[in-house]
């Protein structure tokens, strides 16, 4: 029992100490610039994941249509990243959508269904975390604004270690006794470090707070501060302050307090749910876009899940694609289209918080996702 525990330890070690190697020959970002075309993948995933992603996408090439035309920006949809299928090859990402994946540069991805323990599903890993992790996609970024409070928050939580890198190789030594991993590296602390750091320097963001539980956890969360505070001193000008999780979340709801936050470095776990509190508070997961950034690849993709009651409803036409939009403003940004990502921002600002002309409620009282999708380009159009 105890030497089946160990062994199982062992290749997990091995597993790690490989990564580790991998990210020490990481060659750096890819130079968008220099690209002769850039290819941009559309995955449709689960539930409500493909009307909202073909929405996204829709404005995306409505946007980038001259450079489409011009052969610099092509848009592939991959098909296949469904649950069924999933469960039909029993792997997280099936083998052709893996390496249709990684024939683009950048991926606008809708929600997929992860199975939970228990649920009748075959424990397969989510799809999410498998692309996170096949595609080294080591940073999750998510801003959250509240203007109208002097809210501006961009959070850049770990992506690719902490408790998620092992959260499916847990072991249950006996039927009484379980245990599940958690990892941090030295590289993986410091990447996500440096590009925090670096995009508080490149914006003029005033503070970045170091935010984990290193009073318990000491030496995953230990270590993941030591290696952020090795980081944050080569940044003199940025404040740097360091809260523990629990005292985060309390902090946010402090209407006084939380407006002087500005950039957060988490752990994978404690980005994950204080992300979900943040877009909560700008208006609800439905409003907040995610960017999962590496140096070969990026993917960018709604924060919430695929809702598949809503299509068992029949009300997935109702779906709102405005998380979907937000991520296509940072893919955007993120291959260098700064100006259009500006426009679409704007009109985004326009169509969700200040005109609202129409409104999504899901139901057959609100607007379709595809009405919704041609105001946000009516806007742009007058905006242009
Ligand atoms: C997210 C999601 C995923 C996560 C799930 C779907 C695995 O909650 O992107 O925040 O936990 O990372
Ligand atoms: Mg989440």
């Amino acid at each position: 029992m105890t030497e089946k525990a160990v062994e199982h330890f062992r290749k997990l070690i091995e597993e790690q100490l490989a990564r580790v190697e991998r990210m020490k020959s990481d060659s750096g970002f890819v130079d968008y610039a220099a690209l002769d075309k850039l290819v941009i993948g559309v995955c449709g995933g689960d539930g409500i994941g493909p009307v909202i992603s073909r929405e996204a996408a829709r404005v995306l090439e409505y946007l980038l249509a001259d450079e489409v035309a011009a052969g610099k920006v092509e848009f592939r949809y991959i098909e296949g990243l469904t649950i069924e299928n999933r469960i039909a090859c029993g792997k997280p990402i099936p083998d052709d959508v893996m390496a249709r994946l990684k024939e683009c540069h950048v991926i606008l991805k809708g929600p997929t269904t992860t199975p939970q323990a228990g649920d009748g599903m075959p424990n397969i890993e989510s799809a999410n975390v498998a692309m996170r992790k096949a595609l080294d996609l080591f940073a999750n970024v998510r801003p959250v604004k509240i203007p109208e409070q002097g809210v501006d928050w961009t959070f850049f939580r770990e992506n690719t270690e902490g408790s998620y890198v092992l959260g499916s190789k847990g072991v249950n030594v006996s039927e009484d006794l379980a245990f599940d991993f958690t990892v941090t590296t030295k590289q993986g602390s410091t990447r996500i470090a440096r590009l925090a750091y670096e995009f508080a320097r490149a914006n003029g963001k005033p503070r970045v707070s170091l935010i984990q539980k290193a009073n318990v956890i000491k030496t995953t969360d230990g270590n993941f501060l030591r290696d952020c505070r090795a980081v944050a001193a080569e940044y003199p000008e940025i404040i740097t302050d360091e809260w523990y999780i629990d005292i985060t979340t309390a902090k946010l709801l402090d209407e006084k307090r939380r407006r002087d936050f500005s950039v957060f470095v988490l752990p994978n776990l404690y980005g994950d749910i204080v992300t979900d509190e943040a877009a909560e508070l700008q208006g609800g997961v439905g409003t907040a876009g995610s960017a999962n950034i590496g140096t070969r690849y990026a993917m960018f993709e709604a924060i919430h899940g695929s809702a598949p009651r809503m299509v068992a409803e029949g009300r997935d036409i109702y779906a709102d694609p405005c998380s979907m939009l937000r991520a296509a403003v940072m893919l955007l940004n993120h291959v260098g289209r700064n100006g259009k990502a500006a426009l679409l921002e704007r009109a985004l600002d326009i169509c969700m918080i200040e005109e609202k002309r129409l409104t999504i409620t899901g139901r057959s009282d609100g607007a379709t996702c595809s009405a919704f999708g041609d105001y946000v380009m009516e806007t742009v159009e007058k905006l242009k």
